[in-house]
């Protein structure tokens, strides 16, 4: 595994300041930033101190961009300071080749999610998802060490990132273990912030808020389907709010350190019938219909593969929806005269009709946009509704 480590010091780009005050400025001007006191915190926190190295695929390779690469330096530097996502922690699976562990978050995307929460002077809050610091190290600049935890399941992710904010001479509470469970010994927080996507959202995170605070996660079946959600606790038995209206991606939570173990792809097998059928549903459902897919997405299991088949000299034939128990759907993009799509599925299970089943409902509720739809979390259920919990439109399993 490749870990990222301290090691820079200021100096490294010395106009860092001029660098973070643009960024900050951008940030405003997208409509990404207002307060004041997230302005200052971008302005004068480094970022470049918590993203001394960054990762890229690049001609189909993965390349390092160093601060202390002579050969990556430059972009590195004039990288850092932008509006990016950067990935800072790979692991190579033998398999499935080089897995995202870690990264520093769009800046915008950081600062949008920390005004939403309304967080005041004297709130304390808990991070889910360490990360490189720097989302704790903006917290702590607003609102002091006392008041700010922040949990990775990565040790070297955690070490590292106090040592950097000791740098700036922060020390809020770093701890290394699994955020799904919260942080019991330090709670109730007025805040929580996950930073890592969950299939739902942990109990754990709703007992340990008080009541009147709010949560922000991304709620997400698997690849494509999953959206921030907006939570405040009402009562001491729920939680409840809208989704982003946005809309924004986060990596997984896993469970252990490193890569998940991958749950291998078994072949389709050959004794069982291929079933053909006809559909008047987009087949690129999965990238143009993201509230269907959500929908669809529950159904599947959080292991799912989406993606096109084809000749490459001629472009993508059909899309297919794979999970790991062989089954396959393989919906062809062209239509017939009628303005059919042929479906063709092998496998133990036809997977295409969740995604008929999540158009139908989302159609029957009105086609809803993400902001129509609301959370509702108790300790036994989770429901997602239309505008009112009086029109539930699906129930999450909680894990
Ligand atoms: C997008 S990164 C977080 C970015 C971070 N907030 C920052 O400012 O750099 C997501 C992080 O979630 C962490 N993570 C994954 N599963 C976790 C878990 N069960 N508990 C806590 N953190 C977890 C990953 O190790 C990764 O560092």
């Amino acid at each position: 595994m490749t870990t990222s480590t301290t090691g820079i010091g200021l100096g490294s780009i010395p106009d860092w300041r001029d660098r973070s005050t643009a960024l900050a400025a951008g940030l405003v001007a997208a409509g990404k930033l207002s307060s004041p006191q997230w302005r200052a915190a971008v302005e004068n926190v480094p970022r470049h101190l918590f993203v001394p190295r960054f990762y890229r695929h690049r001609d189909g390779r993965m390349i390092t961009f160093s601060a202390d690469d002579p050969r990556t330096r430059q972009e590195w530097a004039d990288t850092v300071y932008t509006n990016t996502a950067l990935v800072t922690l790979v692991d190579q699976d033998e398999h499935a080749g080089p897995v995202f562990l870690s990264s520093s978050s769009t800046p915008g995307l950081m600062t949008r999610m920390l005004e939403a929460l309304d967080i005041h002077d004297g709130h304390t809050v808990l991070e889910i998802g360490t990360g490189t610091g720097l989302n704790a190290a903006w917290l702590t600049h607003r609102l002091g060490d006392k008041h700010v935890y922040s949990i990775d399941i990565e040790p070297g992710l955690v070490d590292t990132a106090r040592a950097r904010l000791a740098q700036l001479g922060y020390r809020p509470t770093l701890v290394t273990g699994d955020g799904s469970a919260g942080l019991p010994d330090h709670a109730p927080f007025d805040r929580i912030i996950a930073t890592c996507s969950v299939p739902s959202i942990p109990w754990a995170w709703i007992e340990q808020t008080h009541i009147g605070g709010r949560i922000l996660a991304d709620v997400r079946a698997g690849t494509n389907a999953g959206n921030l959600v907006h939570l405040t606790r009402t009562a001491r038995d729920r939680a409840e709010g809208n989704f982003d209206a946005t809309g924004a991606t986060f990596m997984s939570l896993r469970h252990h350190p490193g890569a998940d173990s991958r749950i291998p792809y078994t072949r389709t097998s050959t004794d069982l019938p291929a079933t053909t059928s006809t559909t008047t549903r987009d087949p690129r459902t999965p990238w143009t219909q993201p509230v269907v897919w959500f929908l669809a997405a529950m159904h599947l299991g959080s292991s799912y593969r989406i993606g096109y088949a084809g000749d490459p000299n001629d472009g993508p034939r059909a899309a297919t929806i794979t999970t790991p128990d062989g089954s396959r759907a393989e919906i062809t993009l062209a239509t017939d005269r009628r303005g059919h799509h042929t479906v063709r599925e092998t496998g133990p299970v036809r997977l295409w009709r969740h995604v008929e089943h999540a158009h139908h409902i989302w159609d029957q509720a009105g086609q809803p946009p993400w902001n129509r739809l609301g959370l509702l979390v108790t300790p036994d259920k989770q429901t997602i509704y239309v505008d009112t919990i009086d029109a539930p439109l699906a129930t999450i399993q909680p894990t």
